[in-house]
């Protein structure tokens, strides 16, 4: 089969921490990202709705001649990666869809069995609601799994405001009296408070994703059918492409340029000049 780039996708920035480190792991490979941005956050919506933003999401990269897509936000592959893979995969099993919770969780294992010790997850609302970190830690051994909801971590760091006192007091309280002996950070926007989690805290903070670009890139030596095409990456935003390139190389490490806005039309996600309604807007 021809040879197609790899989709990541999260709820907005955060993914691009992720795609940081596939880059790294797969220093010629072509990304596609989309962000969600437009419709962030995430980590507070019902499940079902974050299915059917999921569903259009994954969609729009496979537009885009992915075959594989990483979903690489904690909440989305919390709560919606079975159904994803359930969908897409395809009777030929074509298309892929992988996401962050398996590996988060067998990192976090390999560390606590070392230690001897506790996990502690730091997630979003509808992640530590789903549970599904502890169900994938507790096929693995029989840890103990502590989870946490953060929710105003995330609109912070999209604010970029995590170098801030607000944002240091907010780690700390949200990490009061948390007793493990490793503690994952389980939200891709987390590890630009990485410092913060640090100072709050007198164990080891992991940040899963090296070792999601490490378990991808062990897949794809498994599956040569999914090959992967050269190239530069390109980034897709429902948000607004400016801000989207402005903020996004924070979380990159790299410049972010040539955003393509996307929007939704008629239950699927296009391609769209980014227009900015004044005033009231009456449908027809
Ligand atoms: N990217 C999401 C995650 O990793 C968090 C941000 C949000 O709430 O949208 O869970």
């Amino acid at each position: 089969m021809n040879r197609a780039p790899i989709g990541v996708y999260d709820s907005g920035f955060g993914g691009l921490t992720v795609l940081r480190e596939l880059r790294r792991a797969l220093p010629d490979a072509e990304f596609v990202y989309l962000g969600d941005a437009g419709r962030a956050p995430y980590g507070g919506r019902d499940a079902e709705v974050i299915l059917g933003l999921a569903e259009q999401c994954v969609e729009r990269l496979f537009s885009e001649g992915c075959r594989v897509v990483v979903v690489a936000c904690h909440t989305v592959s919390s709560v919606a990666l079975r159904h994803l893979q359930a969908r897409y995969a395809g009777p030929q099993r074509e298309r892929a869809v992988l996401g962050v919770t398996i590996p988060a969780a067998e990192l976090a294992v390999e560390h606590a069995s070392t230690r001897g010790g506790r996990i502690a997850l730091v997630a979003t609302a509808r992640t530590v609601a789903s549970g599904t970190f502890t169900t994938e830690c507790h096929k693995l051994a029989p840890v103990e799994v502590i989870e946490r909801a953060a929710p105003l971590l995330a609109p912070l760091v999209e604010e970029g405001w995590e170098d801030t006192d607000i944002a240091h007091l907010a780690v700390r309280r949200y990490v009061a009296g948390l007793d493990a002996s490793v503690v994952v950070l389980g939200c891709t926007h987390f590890p630009l408070l990485r410092g913060a989690f640090e100072a709050a805290l007198d164990c080891p903070v992991l940040d899963p994703a090296p070792f999601v670009a490490g378990r991808l890139v062990d897949w794809l030596a498994r599956h040569p059918e999914f090959s992967v095409s050269e190239g530069p990456p390109r980034f897709l935003s429902t948000g607004d492409p400016d801000a989207f390139a402005a903020h996004g190389s924070r979380f990159l490490g790299a410049p972010v340029a040539g955003v393509q806005h996307v929007a939704e039309t008629a239950g699927r996600l296009e391609p769209a000049a980014r227009v900015v309604p004044r005033g009231q807007v009456v449908r027809a």
